[in-house]
């Protein structure tokens, strides 16, 4: 049962992904332990390969279990650690989903505004709802502070230079054609000030995104997060700056 005073910021991804990947644990690890019990050497072996193809995929799924279950909150912080806070920032959060990055931000900000936008797509995270991320806003105090808004990354309606800080994590690769991915990205440099600063985060295409800011004009670095960063290692972060 849902706890009404605590913060949920969901749980990324469709639920027949997970479904998919906990079915083909079964079936793999299923078939070891039925052929490791053959007294056969090549069944044996084959026994073994599926016991460590198993293993591999535990991996993933485990540390993106540990990111969901809480992960995440750490995580927020080393993203939000990367931007030299006043607190005068004016911010967005491209793909705010329960309204993470936005929130996490709104609690750095003094005068600034923290602006979250989405498009509530049910695939990318479970129950996306406005009203979730408002909800958590609440919950944390913040709801002076922000502003969530129904829009799509590929077009915003912001005005050119309007954004001090724009952050985003895990949301551009869910646009499926490069072409969406390189708009979001031209999107997002377009709002962004002089001096300015993006720190976006993904699992995919961080190349992609690091070529078109730098095409931009900004300044561009692309980090690994740690190990103990809260996050799967597979994850990237890029930083580009507006000269
Ligand atoms: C995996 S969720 C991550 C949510 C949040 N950033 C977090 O870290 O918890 C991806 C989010 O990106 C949003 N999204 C996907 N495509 C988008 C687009 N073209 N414009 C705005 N948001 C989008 C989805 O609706 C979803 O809320």
């Amino acid at each position: 049962m849902k706890n009404e005073n605590k913060t949920d910021y969901g749980i990324d991804g469709s639920p027949i992904k997970y479904v998919e990947l906990i079915a083909a644990e079964i079936i793999i690890f299923g078939a070891g332990g039925y052929l490791i019990t053959f007294n056969s050497l090549t069944l044996n072996i084959l026994a073994s390969v599926l016991f460590l193809f198993g293993l591999l995929l535990g991996f993933p799924i485990m540390s993106f279990i540990i990111y969901v279950l809480g992960g995440k909150l750490r995580y927020r912080d080393r993203l939000l650690s990367m931007v030299n806070w006043k607190g005068s920032e004016t911010v967005l959060d491209v793909g705010t989903g329960h309204g993470l990055l936005m929130i996490g931000a709104a609690k750095k900000l003094d005068t600034g505004k923290a602006v979250g936008i989405d498009i509530w797509r049910q695939e990318d995270m479970m129950n996306n709802t406005y009203n979730n991320a408002m909800r958590n806003a609440e919950l944390e105090g913040v709801t002076k502070k922000i502003e969530i808004k129904n829009v799509d990354a590929q077009k915003m309606e912001f005005p050119d230079g309007y954004f001090d800080v724009v952050l985003s994590n895990l949301c551009l690769h869910n646009i499926p054609l490069k072409e969406g991915r390189d708009m979001a990205c031209r999107e997002i440099a377009r709002v962004l000030k002089p001096n300015g600063v993006i720190i976006i985060s993904d699992i995919l295409h961080d190349k992609e995104y690091a070529k078109i800011f730098a095409g931009e004009g900004l300044s561009v670095e692309v980090f690994n997060p740690g190990l103990f960063d809260g996050t799967p290692l597979w994850y990237k972060i890029v930083k580009a700056v507006k000269k």
